[in-house]
C-alpha cells in the first residue's frame, strides 16, 4: 500500500514509519524540522504543513492508499506558548487531511490522546464517554476529532492513546527519555503517586495503528494503552529499576497537596473495548515496554 505518513520524525511516527516498511509498505514520509533517516521509504518530505498548500499538494501527487496523521504540537506547553501555531498543527492539518482523504477514497487514521478527559473518573474510559479536557492541548486534540469525522465521509479512524514509552529519534520525549535526561543534568524529579496513566509503548501503537491501516472494516473511536495503570511515581520507580539506578533518584508527591498542578487530569486509564477483541496486535504489560528500553544517552560517559 502507498502510505502517506505526517509526522514521521515524531515519537510514534518514527515507529509507525519502522514498522510500515518492515511489512513491505510504500512510505512517504512527512515532517517538518528534521528528515526521517529510515531506511527503506519511498520518499522523505521536509514540509511545513502550517502552510498547508504544500501537503495537499504532495498528497494529489501521490495519491496515496492510506494517510497517517502523526503530526502535533503534542507538548502542552507548547501548545499554551504558541495557541495559533497549535491551532494549525493540532486542527486545521487534520481537518485538511481528513478533507484530502475523502476526496482520493484514501483510508485516513489520525491520533488523539487520553488528555481529552478530565481525568475526574475511576473508571476506565470508554471511547463512548463524553470528552472534557482540562487544558488547552486537549482542547486542540478533541477539536481535531470533530473535525475529521465531519470532514471525511471514507471510514476514518481516530485512535486515543496515552503516554509513550519507547526510543524517540529525537531522544528527548518519551517517558524514560525526559525522567533520565532530568536525573542526569542533576534534578531530582517528584512524580506524582496519585496520578494514573496506562502508558504504552510506541512500537506496540505503531503496529496497532498498522493493522487499522490494513482494514476497513473498524472506523470510529478507538481507545489503545498498554495492559496496565499504574502512577507516575511508579513508573519511575520501575524505569530506575529497569537501569539499575537509585531508587532515591525520584521523589514521590501527590496531586492533592500541589495546589499549582491540581488541575492535572488524576486518572487517565482506558477501557479498551471493543478494539482489543477485532485486533491481532496485543496490548502490552509495562515490563515489556520495559523490556525494549536498550539504550541509555543521558547517561553515557
Ligand atoms: N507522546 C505521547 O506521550 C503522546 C500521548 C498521547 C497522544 N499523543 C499523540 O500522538 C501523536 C504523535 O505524538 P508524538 O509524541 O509522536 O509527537 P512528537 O514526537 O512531538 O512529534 C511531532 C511530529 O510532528 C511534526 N510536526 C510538528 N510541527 C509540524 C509542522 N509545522 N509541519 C509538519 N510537521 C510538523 C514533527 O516534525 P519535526 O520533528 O520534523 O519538527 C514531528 O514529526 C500526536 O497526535 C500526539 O498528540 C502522543
Amino acid at each position: 500500500m502507498k502510505i502517506l505518513l505526517t509526522g514521521a520524525t515524531g515519537l510514534l511516527g518514527h515507529a509507525y514509519a519502522l514498522a510500515a516498511v518492515r511489512r513491505g509498505h510504500q512510505v512517504t514520509a512527512v515532517s517538518n524540522t528534521r528528515s526521517s533517516s529510515i531506511q527503506g521509504l519511498a520518499a522523505s518530505h521536509q514540509t511545513d504543513a502550517a502552510q498547508g498548500e504544500a501537503i495537499t499538494k504532495l498528497c494529489l501527487e501521490l495519491w496515496p492508499d492510506v494517510i497517517v496523521n502523526c503530526a502535533a504540537i503534542s507538548n502542552p506547553a507548547d501548545v499554551d506558548a504558541n495557541p495559533q501555531l497549535a491551532e494549525k498543527i493540532n486542527v486545521a492539518l487534520p481537518r485538511q487531511l481528513a478533507q484530502i482523504a475523502s476526496h482520493l477514497g484514501a483510508r485516513f487514521l489520525h491520533v488523539s490522546t487520553d488528555m481529552v478527559f478530565d481525568g475526574h473518573s475511576n473508571e476506565p474510559y470508554r471511547s463512548t464517554d463524553m470528552p472534557c479536557p482540562k487544558n488547552l492541548y486537549g482542547q486542540t486534540k478533541l477539536m481535531a476529532e470533530r473535525e475529521v469525522l465531519e470532514h471525511n465521509t471514507e471510514d476514518p479512524i481516530v485512535l486515543r492513546i496515552p503516554i509513550l514509552m519507547g526510543h524517540s529519534p529525537s531522544g528527548q520525549r518519551s517517558v524514560h527519555e525526559k525522567l533520565l535526561a532530568a536525573i542526569h543534568s542533576g534534578k531530582r524529579p517528584q512524580l506524582f503517586c496519585d496520578e494514573i496513566r496506562q502508558p504504552c509503548s510506541a512500537g506496540n501503537v505503531a503496529e496497532a495503528l498498522l493493522e487499522l491501516s490494513e482494514r476497513r472494516d473498524l472506523h470510529g473511536i478507538f481507545h489503545w494503552a498498554g495492559s496496565e495503570a499504574l502512577s507516575r511515581f511508579e513508573m519511575g520507580q520501575r524505569i530506575l529499576q529497569h537501569f539499575n539506578l537509585p531508587l532515591d533518584s525520584i521523589q514521590s508527591v501527590c496531586i492533592k497537596d500541589d495546589t499549582k498542578n491540581a488541575d492535572r487530569p488524576a486518572h487517565l486509564a482506558f477501557n479498551l473495548h471493543p478494539i482489543v477483541d477485532k485486533l491481532k496486535t496485543r496490548p502490552v504489560s509495562f515490563q515489556e515496554q520495559l523490556d525494549e528500553l536498550t539504550f541509555v544517552e543521558p547517561l553515557r560517559g
